[in-house]
């Protein structure tokens, strides 16, 4: 058998690592006699060629035609994949460009998405209402429940006429601090249906980042559950939410609380009735279950708001990136259908194909993820979505694959951390499951190391699987770099190759210009607009403009830094901002310095990521203290619980260094890079110190951390 290389597709001369394993278009199967099959190289170049020259080459010619007149490209997905209310006029495909940030797609065009995702499919020539929509998995592995297109379509109806007869109306923001439960999606849904635009806060938040939240999008609207169940342990939503619009920033906004209840790990029911302020709590399931199960769609603008969702940047601010409803919708569909290789592809040209995939994202809805490839992206596909309210590890390190087991899970889409963590109980646990219904397996967040890829690919899909790495990021609505399933090749790593309709460029980060030979290292740009990207950020489109689109003059920039290899493949380095990936979680690192500064004990704080061997990346906060205040632990667990309170227990810092003084230039300002070689042990390269007031702070500030590691 020979190696096959990547020669035969691109121009690139001939591939000099291994292909270790070749495969056929249809399936992936390991071939007998590549020497290279049984050997773990932690070689990160590898290639395994899940796919044929032809299905390269075919790719390749379809990427380019996409990018070639990008606009025809997507209008014809746009009318084949979409139903629209009202066209479009034909020259508003797509409008305006980065350079003044104005890019609309499909303006004037008519149509809402929930009924895309869910009345359609009720209808002919689809007729799927009987077909299951949502298999929601709850805390506890027996508590499983099938949700219909039909009922689906019933019980966001009666959400939608519930929120309308609170006073929802069409523009309204409306802020759901939720657990995992069905009710999620269908709120959301219900959002889309009634033209109300949802802003979903992952229910690992804090009291104050829900109230700068609600703050900063002026939401009279809030909903919640009464508690919620994960891993065991009950979560107080609703007291959290009570304590969020009780904050001096949240005065005057809030009208109504709308609480969901039942979702408690014991069933639990309503809060206390002590608990309840009629002025603003609902009870929300009451007022749902006696609502009609019919409510009309409202004709939406394609560059209406679909919803917002905030992310974390440079600055301890978090931004409102706001997604419409057109674009966004044909992004989520296509991507989910390419990226995944789903065997439904629907569309009026396509309406009776078999339904074969069980897709889960495991994800929460809380992230771009959860909204993108959990709600909108299946349910607009037509198929059935998975969701999980538990973890992993709960109630042990099986929990995945047995679910994989249970429900017969064709495509699995989960993070690196989690499949770090798992990894570390060995393969016994995965081995004791029947993982054969697996097809596809998906990462998401952050680069994933090629050891925990392998893992992933020889013992979860024993060889036989994809494994998709998809990069991509909240701005860009859906993936914008994966390799797909049968088509492109895989090296562990890397997220390989642009998606269609997506020109993504290396610059040079220093003068901006595109570099076009490979290999090339730089900063990751887009060329050219997509309809999945954010407009801008709520209530401040110059951030928008500033973040995206002003540092590199028409071009987009993704923020992160990336790598193009001989092949044309991508390889994210990570994070050029001040943004680190904390087991998949965003997060700024000023956020983390603005919590610690808000204690009175401390002076100055600086945060740098710190590389992590199960999350990836962990937060690592050097601080100086105010005056009187004594070092001591106690202090530092205070300080801990003092990020924890300010925005959750995911940015909880993994290191925390009292330090009388912090490496500052003389102009006073703090040398970050410096830090960030100390907290990584990286002494040897710090590079040059001599500029700093006081040189000696490094070794005192090295040898605490190695104190600690
Ligand atoms: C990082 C998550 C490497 C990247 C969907 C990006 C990745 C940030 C990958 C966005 C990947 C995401 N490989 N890095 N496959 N996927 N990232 O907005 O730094 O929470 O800019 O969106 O995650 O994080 P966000």
């Amino acid at each position: 058998m020979c190696r096959l290389t990547l020669t035969m597709a691109t121009s690139s001369p001939p591939h000099p690592k291994k292909a270790r394993i070749v495969t056929s278009t249809t399936s992936i199967q390991k071939q007998t006699n590549t020497d290279d099959a049984t050997t773990m190289s932690d070689e990160p170049d590898e290639v395994y060629i899940a796919s044929t020259s032809a299905s390269l080459a075919q790719y390749q010619s379809t990427h380019a035609t996409s990018i070639r007149d990008t606009a025809a490209y997507w209008s014809d997905l746009a009318t084949s994949k979409l139903e629209w209310f009202a066209p479009y006029p034909p020259g508003s495909v797509l409008t305006g460009n980065f350079l003044d940030g104005s890019v609309s797609w499909f303006a004037g065009g008519k149509l809402n998405v929930c009924y895309n995702a869910v009345d359609r499919y009720c209808l002919a020539p689809y007729n799927r209402g009987q077909e299951t929509a949502i298999i929601w998995e709850g805390d506890e592995p027996n508590n499983v429940k099938h949700i219909t297109y039909l009922e689906l379509q019933n019980n966001v109806c009666r959400i939608a006429n519930a929120l309308k007869a609170i006073g929802v109306k069409k523009g309204d923001v409306v802020t759901l601090y939720m657990p995992m439960v069905p009710e999620l999606a269908m709120t959301m849904l219900a959002c889309a249906r009634i033209g109300a635009v949802h802003s979903v806060i992952f229910a690992g938040f804090s009291a104050d980042a829900i109230a700068d939240r609600i703050q900063d999008a002026k939401s009279k609207w809030v909903v919640t559950a009464s508690v919620g169940a994960r891993g065991g342990r009950s979560l107080p939503l609703k007291s959290i939410c009570d304590a969020a619009i009780k904050k001096n920033q949240c005065l005057g906004i809030v009208e109504k609380v709308l609480v969901f209840d039942g979702h408690g790990a014991n069933g639990s029911d309503w809060v206390q009735e002590a608990d309840v302020d009629m002025n603003v709590h609902v009870k929300f399931t009451e007022l749902v279950e006696c609502q009609r199960p019919v409510c009309s769609c409202e004709w939406m603008d394609a560059e209406d708001p679909l919803f917002i969702l905030y992310t974390s940047g440079s600055t301890g601010r978090p931004k409102g990136l706001v997604h419409t409803t057109g674009g966004y919708a044909l992004y989520a569909m296509h991507t989910t259908a390419t990226s995944f290789g789903l065997t439904q592809q629907t569309g009026p040209s396509n309406p009776n194909a078999p339904h074969k995939d069980v897709y889960a994202c495991v994800a929460d809805a809380g992230w771009i993820t959860g909204h993108t490839y959990i709600v909108y992206g299946p349910l607009l596909n037509g198929i059935s979505t998975f969701m999980f309210e538990s973890t992993p590890m709960y109630p042990d390190c099986g929990r995945y694959w047995d679910m994989v087991q249970r429900h017969k899970i064709t495509v699995f889409y989960t993070a690196p951390t989690a499949i770090r963590s798992l990894m570390r109980f060995g393969d016994d646990a995965p081995k004791k499951y029947d993982l054969s219904s697996l097809k596809v397996l998906g990462t998401v967040g952050e680069p994933i190391n090629p050891a925990a890829w392998k893992w992933y690919y020889d013992v979860i899909g024993n060889g036989r699987c994809a494994v998709v790495d998809t990069y991509w990021q909240t701005e860009t609505g859906g993936h914008i770099i994966t390799n797909l399933p049968g088509v492109t090749p895989m090296k562990p790593g890397s997220c390989t190759l642009p998606c269609y309709g997506i020109e993504v460029v290396v610059l040079d980060a220093a003068t901006g210009k595109e570099i076009e030979s490979s290999p090339a290292e730089g900063v990751l740009a887009i060329k050219q607009p997509w309809p999945g990207m954010a407009r801008t950020c709520l209530g401040d489109h110059q951030r928008y403009l500033n973040v995206y689109m002003k540092p590199y003059p028409g071009y987009y920039f993704a923020g992160d830094g990336c790598r193009r290899d001989e092949d044309g493949f991508f390889w994210i380095t990570g994070r050029v901002d001040d943004v680190i990936n904390v087991s998949g979680h965003r997060i700024g690192t000023a956020e983390v310095e603005s919590a610690l500064v808000a204690h009175p004990a401390v002076a100055q704080a600086a945060v740098v990521g710190i590389p992590h061997e199960i999350k990836g990346t962990g937060i690592c906060c050097f601080t100086t203290l105010a005056n009187g205040f004594p070092e001591s632990d106690a202090l530092i667990k205070e300080l801990s619980q003092s990020v924890r309170t300010r925005i959750g227990p995911f940015a909880t810092p993994d290191m925390i260094i009292l330090t009388p003084a912090l490496p500052m230039t003389r102009s006073g300002k703090i040398m970050r890079r410096i830090l960030r070689k100390i907290a990584a042990g990286e002494l040897d390269t710090l590079g040059d110190t001599t500029t700093l007031l006081d040189p000696s702070v490094v070794g005192e500030l090295s040898a605490k951390v190695e104190k600690l590691r």
